[in-house]
């Protein structure tokens, strides 16, 4: 089966599979202007850390082809890029692939469409590499032959430009035959767990449960979990992680049923800058995403919802992190940099 493209350049604009309308449909979104892009990111149409970061990348290509036919300034085409690197704040990608590309704009938007071409390769073998990585350390660490896992939000081909990063992992564990049931937390407000990793482990022949959110901890404090494993948003340099909201109590519950807990990204998705968890910003969305259910009210009218996108994982409750670089575990390094720049040897 062909492998699925959240993100891709075609016929002179940017396409995305619109990942709002997943599993009923599958119809790609195109984005020809800065709004367009702007309005995918927003509405999470395309979504997952290291899929924004190649948004972001060829979102420069989008602004640079719109300032060339609407005769815009450098000044304008300077402020158009940076609402695109700031549609979304919380995952570090979508700026790293704005600001990867941009220093190319002199050499015209030809070179800037190669670079955001190379961030796709990039991308989708570190995941790859990650994964092998990943799933070493896993069955090393866990002795088992048939894992049971659980995961929350969607990590898969769709979050990224190919293959996944935690999603990457399973996969290669069910390619090694080391793999026995995935639960998917549902992940609320907006399903990504439900509605598109259940899709893709569907796609894969995957044997998974979806389940909701509020059934992980117990899922895995009666024992029917070997690990757990997600993806991240931005990485701390003291290993915090930023994630979809529901991640830390996935930790938590990991820390208390004594399983390891373990996150994978590529490094891309390092943010060597921020110190530590307290500085990442972490997005609010709009209260009607909890309080209604496919536009549908759930709550009373007039209730406000509270909707942070993502939280913190603090380091002392992850067991291992994976880049494509190393697996670094953070109760035995306060900073993470090897897992930009690799282990000394
Ligand atoms: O709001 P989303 O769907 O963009 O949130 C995505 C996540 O939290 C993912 O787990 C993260 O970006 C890693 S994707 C490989």
């Amino acid at each position: 089966m062909a492998e699925i493209q959240a993100v891709r350049w075609d016929e002179e604009a940017l396409v995305l599979l619109d990942q709002t309308k997943l599993p009923s449909q599958e119809i790609d979104f195109v984005a020809h202007t800065v709004d367009e892009v702007v309005d995918a990111v927003d509405r999470l149409v395309v979504r997952g850390a290291p899929a924004l970061g190649a948004v972001g990348a060829f979102g420069v290509v989008v602004a640079m082809d719109q300032g060339a036919r609407e005769s815009w300034t450098a000044e304008r085409l300077s402020q158009q890029i940076l609402r695109i690197r700031n549609a979304r704040p919380t995952a570090v990608n979508l700026a790293w692939g704005v600001d990867r590309v941009q220093p190319f704009a002199e050499q015209g938007r030809d070179e800037v469409l190669t670079q955001a071409h190379q961030i796709v390769v990039e991308d989708t073998a570190a995941n790859r590499k990650l994964s092998e990585l990943g799933a070493d350390w896993i069955l090393q660490r866990t002795g088992a032959s048939k894992l049971r896992v659980l995961t929350h939000c969607n990590t898969g081909a769709l979050a990224t430009t190919g293959w996944g990063t935690a999603l990457g992992v399973i996969r290669e564990l069910h390619e090694r035959g080391a793999l026995d049931v995935v639960y998917v937390d549902e992940t609320r407000p907006l399903l990504q767990g439900a509605r598109l990793t259940a899709w893709e482990l569907e796609r894969e022949g995957i044997n998974y449960r979806v389940q909701a959110d509020g059934a992980a901890a117990s899922t895995i404090l009666r024992g029917l979990v070997d690990f757990a494993i997600i993806g991240a948003d931005r990485i701390a340099r003291n290993g915090d992680s930023a994630n979809k909201i529901g991640s830390v109590g996935v930790a938590l519950a990991c820390q208390a049923g004594g399983i390891p807990f373990m996150v994978a990204a590529p490094s891309s998705t390092v943010d060597l800058d921020t110190a530590s968890g307290e500085e990442i910003e972490i997005e609010l969305r709009d209260g009607a995403e909890v309080t209604q259910l496919a536009g549908v009210n759930i709550a009373p009218v007039g209730a406000q919802g509270f909707n942070p996108a993502f939280d913190v994982t603090p380091a002392k409750y992850i067991s291992a992190i994976v880049t494509e670089k190393c697996v670094v575990e953070p109760k035995d390094s306060p900073d993470v940099s090897a897992l930009v720049n690799g282990v000394n040897k």
